[in-house]
């Protein structure tokens, strides 16, 4: 009898780093190594898709990145621009749509003018969704929610008392997304730096020690096979999960 295919997870959410260490082991300078970051980000964007993943977040740039030197953070918008100028037209061949969580409203004008001509002309695909985090932090954004929803209720559209999971979730950047199943931090650190900290609350993590320029295909099928050897158990135990049925709701 052929075994049922193991599931793959529906949201992928990658922390990418190791671009610097891959430069400075190349005897490169470091935006060399975000040069060929941006090339994994468009392997990678297809290599999810070709593996079945629904939904691909990628960590892109946070709100401590501003802290780093201000050529590279230059650097690091010049890329951004030029990368999604070259992806419009593959994006909407391809079917991919586009979308970003974090304050977009403080990147560059033409970041922030090629962001929204890109996430307008791919807004009714369906399929597949690569998420951008763009200036993210988790801490900013909870935030963000915490004023958006504290204006909510004071203009009567939320009632304070409903203090649901479900209700204040509505108010994150996420708040329309599934949350990520599994979350890969590549370059060997073993943190999540500010990254979807309440959204991962139930993610599996696989962290790798390829650095992101030489991230590949195989290193995240290989990701997903870990995911797949994993039990999701939500609190239950072992046996509950056997049987579904004997859980209380
Ligand atoms: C990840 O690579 C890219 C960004 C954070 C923008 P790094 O630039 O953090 O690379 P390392 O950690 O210095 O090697
Ligand atoms: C996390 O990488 C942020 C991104 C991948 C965009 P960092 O390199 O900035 O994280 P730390 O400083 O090592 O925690
Ligand atoms: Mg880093």
């Amino acid at each position: 009898m052929s075994q049922a295919p193991s599931p793959v997870p529906h949201h992928v959410a990658i922390i990418m780093d190791g671009n610097g260490r891959w430069a400075k082991s190349h005897g490169l300078p470091r935006i060399e190594g975000h040069r060929r970051g941006v090339e994994t980000v468009r392997t990678t964007t297809f290599a999810a898709r070709d593996l079945g993943v629904r939904m691909l977040t990628l960590y892109a740039f946070s709100i401590e990145n501003w802290k780093r030197p201000p050529d590279e953070v230059g650097a690091l918008m010049g890329l951004l621009e030029y990368y999604l100028k070259q992806e419009l037209t593959t994006f909407v061949r391809d079917r991919v749509r586009l979308r970003t969580i974090g304050r977009t409203d403080e990147l560059p004008a033409g970041v922030q003018q090629v962001l929204r001509t890109t996430m307008e002309e791919t807004k009714h695909f369906a399929d597949y969704t690569l998420v951008l985090a763009l200036n993210y932090g988790s801490r900013s954004e909870v935030v963000d929610a915490a004023r958006a929803y504290a204006a909510a209720v004071a203009a009567g559209q939320e009632k304070l008392n409903d203090g649901s999971w479900a209700t204040f979730s509505r108010y994150l950047y996420t708040a329309d997304m599934p949350e990520p199943d599994l979350v890969i931090r590549t370059s060997g650190e073993t943190r999540i730096s500010n990254f979807l900290l309440l959204q991962a609350a139930y993610a599996e993590f696989v962290f790798t020690p390829v650095l992101w320029p030489d991230f590949t295909k195989a290193d995240l099928a290989a990701a997903i096979a870990e995911f797949n050897k994993r039990e999701r158990r939500f609190g239950l135990t072992s046996e509950q999960l056997a049987k579904p049925a004997a859980v209380a709701k």
